[in-house]
């Protein structure tokens, strides 16, 4: 394990003077298969693969879980010794923000909707982290789960507007059997809301069938509508290329539909790519 910059940046340096590629996959920890996929993909593309562990208190607004975020590093590496793994950065706060460096990122107005409009700041936060590691570790892929689709595109976006020599690499959602989308914040849910939870990817299969987007959207309202205990917080189509909200009734090829809801406090997402016969 590694936790300071300077020592991870050292070893990369090693590693590209050697000629070696480098994967990168950032998380917060309280790892799971979805993060177990990320590592897996990092392995096949790079000859090295480095995964942080940082809970990145810039991401997280006043009230949200930041203090209580599933915190399980014995567990972590014990999940990262039986993978591919060469280094795990774990750096403090200060490591990661020294006093004096300054980094700048900004997600824009697509960074204030669906998941920014309910956590103001959120996505600012991400992208500075991810650009800071970026810096320290200077990857050649970095390894993002579409199931935070917002996240995936804004962190993308960044990439490309910045001309960063860095290729985002998306990994699909691995779900538990019964369809649940894995996240560290399943861990929060009573065994009572992990049952309401379900809702999600029962909605999710069946806007699948739908054949217009207002039918998909409709059928997935109604669904978690149905449930009780659950609230949504928004159902909406975007533009896969451009994340932005489309009309309902506008005639498509193809949707990614988002979904957030609320079990008590614990706020999960999820959603599914979707194509409409013409
Ligand atoms: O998706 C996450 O776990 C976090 O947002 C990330 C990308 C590790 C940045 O802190």
């Amino acid at each position: 394990m590694v936790t300071t910059s300077s020592g991870m940046s050292d070893i990369v340096a090693g590693w590209k003077s050697e000629g070696h590629s480098v994967a990168f996959v950032p998380t917060m920890g309280a790892l799971h298969q979805g993060h177990g996929a990320l590592i897996e993909k990092a392995s096949e593309l790079a000859d090295r693969v480095v995964v942080s562990i940082f809970v990145n208190p810039l991401q997280f607004g006043t009230g949200e879980d930041f203090d209580s975020y599933p915190r399980r590093d014995e567990a972590d590496q014990a999940f990262l010794r039986e993978r591919r793994v060469d280094v795990l950065f774990m750096p403090s706060v200060d490591e990661v923000y020294p006093p004096g460096v300054v980094i700048t990122a900004a997600a824009g107005p697509v960074g204030d909707t669906f998941e920014g409009a309910s956590r103001p700041g959120h996505f600012d936060g991400v992208l500075r982290v991810v650009k800071r590691l970026c810096a320290i570790i200077s990857p050649d892929f970095a390894l993002f789960g579409r199931k935070d689709a917002q996240q995936l595109f804004l962190v993308d976006t960044m990439v490309r507007n910045e001309g960063l020599p860095i290729t985002i690499v998306p990994v699909d959602t691995v779900r538990a059997p019964d369809g649940l989308a894995l996240s560290s914040r399943n861990a929060y849910l009573s065994d009572d809301e992990r049952a309401r939870a379900l809702a999600i990817p029962v909605a999710l299969a069946e806007a699948e069938r739908a054949t217009t987007l207002s039918g998909a959207l409709a059928v997935v309202r109604e669904r978690l509508e149905s449930e009780p205990g659950l609230t949504i917080d928004y159902v909406a189509g975007v533009d896969p290329e451009t994340f932005h909200q489309l009309d309902e009734d506008s005639p498509l090829r193809e949707a990614t539909l988002i979904v957030a809801v609320s079990l008590s406090t614990t706020r999960l997402i999820d959603n599914r790519r979707l194509h409409f016969p013409q």
